[in-house]
C-alpha cells in the first residue's frame, strides 16, 4: 500500500506533476505593482529579448495560454480556412484536441501513418495533392510534426532539414508541435533552437506547461512575416492572456540559465533508467524507442488492464491492440529514481 503521508507521483502524464519552485519565485517576483496588461508589461519584453537571443533576431514569441490554442493559433497564422495540414496519424493535433483545428481554423487534416510518429518527406508525399482535384479539395498550406513524437520518438538535425526542404519544395509550411520541446532539446544536446528552428522549422508551438510552470506555452515564429498581425489572431483565438507578466515570467524562468533544459534532462534520465529496467522485465518489451521522457511498453493484455487499474488515481493511457496492451508512461521533472523503481515493482506483478 502507498504511504498516504507520501506526495504521490504517477506517470500517467507530465501534466501531472506541480511548478518547479524557481518559477513560482520567478511569479512571485513580477507581482508587486502595476504594470501595463495584454503584454505590454516589462516581463514580457524580457522574454522578447531572451527569445531572440534563442531563436534569431527576426524571431517574435508570443505567449500562450495553452498548447491546443497555441497549435490552433499558429496554423491559423500560417493556413487558410479551406487548406489542409499534414500531420502524422499520431499526432496531438488530430487525435486529441477535439477538432479545434478542423472547427476554429476550418482546416482539414491530413493524418499519415507512420511507425514511430515521425513523418518522413516520402510519408508526407503520401498527402499531397493533385491541382487536377482543384477546386474540390482541401490544398495541403502545412506540414506539422511533433517534437519529440506523441511516441517519445525524436526528431534528429538532418530528419527536421529533410521534411523542411521537402516543405519548400511544396510550397508548404513547417510547423513543430514543441509541447515537449525542452525534452527533445535536452535529448539532443543543444537549445531549443537546435532542436527546431535551426533546422528550417517556420513556427513552433513552444511547450512548457508539461516542464515545471504553472501554466502557459509560446508560439515561436522564425520570421517576422508570417508573425504578422499574430497578436490580433492571438486574441480572436481566445489565446490572449490580459496578466501577461505572470505568463511570460515563466516561460523566461525556463529558459533562463537553462532551467527547462535541465528539469527536462531529469525527466529524460528517469525515462532511461525505467526502459531499462522494464527491458530486463519477463513477458514485457519497450514498443518504442525512448529519447525523451515517454516510455511505451507493451504486455498481454490482461496483464496491461491489472496494471493500469493498480495504478489509480494515475492510470497511464492503455492502448489495446489484439491480445496487447500498449501502456505509455510518462516521466516528469520530479520523477524521482524511487518513483521509477516503485513503477517497475508494480509491472513485475503477474495476475495470479
Ligand atoms: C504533443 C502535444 N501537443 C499539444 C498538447 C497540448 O496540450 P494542452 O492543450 O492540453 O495544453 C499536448 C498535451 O498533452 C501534447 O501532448
Amino acid at each position: 500500500m502507498p504511504d498516504p503521508s507520501e506526495p504521490i507521483r504517477g506517470f500517467a502524464s507530465d501534466n501531472c506533476s506541480g511548478a518547479h519552485p524557481r518559477v513560482l519565485e520567478a511569479i512571485a517576483a513580477v507581482n508587486d505593482g502595476h504594470t501595463p496588461s495584454y503584454g505590454a508589461d516589462p516581463e514580457t519584453a524580457r522574454l522578447d529579448a531572451l527569445a531572440r537571443a534563442e531563436f534569431g533576431e527576426s524571431s517574435r514569441i508570443f505567449p500562450m495560454l495553452n498548447g491546443t490554442g497555441a497549435n490552433v493559433a499558429a496554423l491559423r497564422a500560417i493556413a487558410r480556412p479551406h487548406q489542409a495540414v499534414i500531420c502524422a496519424e499520431t499526432a496531438h493535433l488530430t487525435i486529441d484536441e477535439t477538432a479545434a483545428p478542423e472547427a476554429i481554423a476550418g482546416l482539414k487534416l491530413l493524418g499519415a501513418p507512420t511507425p514511430d510518429g515521425k513523418l518522413t518527406p516520402e510519408i508526407a508525399a503520401t498527402r499531397l495533392a493533385d491541382r487536377a482535384d482543384l477546386p474540390h479539395i482541401a490544398w495541403p498550406a502545412v506540414i506539422t510534426i511533433s517534437q519529440p513524437t506523441e511516441l517519445g520518438t525524436v526528431y534528429r538535425p538532418e530528419e527536421i532539414r529533410a521534411l523542411a526542404d521537402f516543405a519548400g519544395e511544396h510550397d508548404l509550411v513547417l510547423h513543430m508541435d514543441g509541447a515537449r520541446i525542452f525534452n527533445a532539446a535536452a535529448f539532443l544536446g543543444g537549445g531549443l533552437a537546435a532542436a527546431s528552428t535551426d533546422h528550417g522549422v517556420d513556427v513552433l508551438s513552444l511547450g512548457a506547461n508539461k516542464n515545471g510552470v504553472v501554466f502557459g506555452e509560446a508560439v515561436v515564429f522564425a520570421d517576422p512575416v508570417p508573425a504578422q498581425g499574430f497578436d490580433v489572431l492571438r486574441k480572436g483565438s481566445l489565446q490572449l492572456a490580459s496578466k501577461m507578466r505572470f505568463l511570460s515570467a515563466q516561460i523566461t524562468a525556463l529558459i533562463e540559465n537553462d532551467l527547462g533544459l535541465e528539469l527536462a534532462a531529469t525527466a529524460n534520465a528517469r525515462a532511461a533508467d525505467l526502459a531499462d529496467r522494464v527491458s530486463a522485465l519477463e513477458d514485457i518489451v519497450l514498443a518504442q524507442s525512448v529519447e525523451a521522457n515517454i516510455v511505451f511498453v507493451a504486455m498481454p493484455l490482461e496483464r496491461a488492464r491489472d496494471f493500469v487499474e493498480r495504478q489509480a488515481p494515475h492510470r497511464p493511457l492503455l492502448f489495446e491492440v489484439g491480445e496487447a496492451g500498449l501502456i505509455r508512461l510518462v516521466c516528469s521533472w520530479d520523477t524521482t529514481e524511487e518513483d521509477v523503481q516503485r513503477v517497475v515493482a508494480d509491472l513485475e506483478v503477474r495476475q495470479a
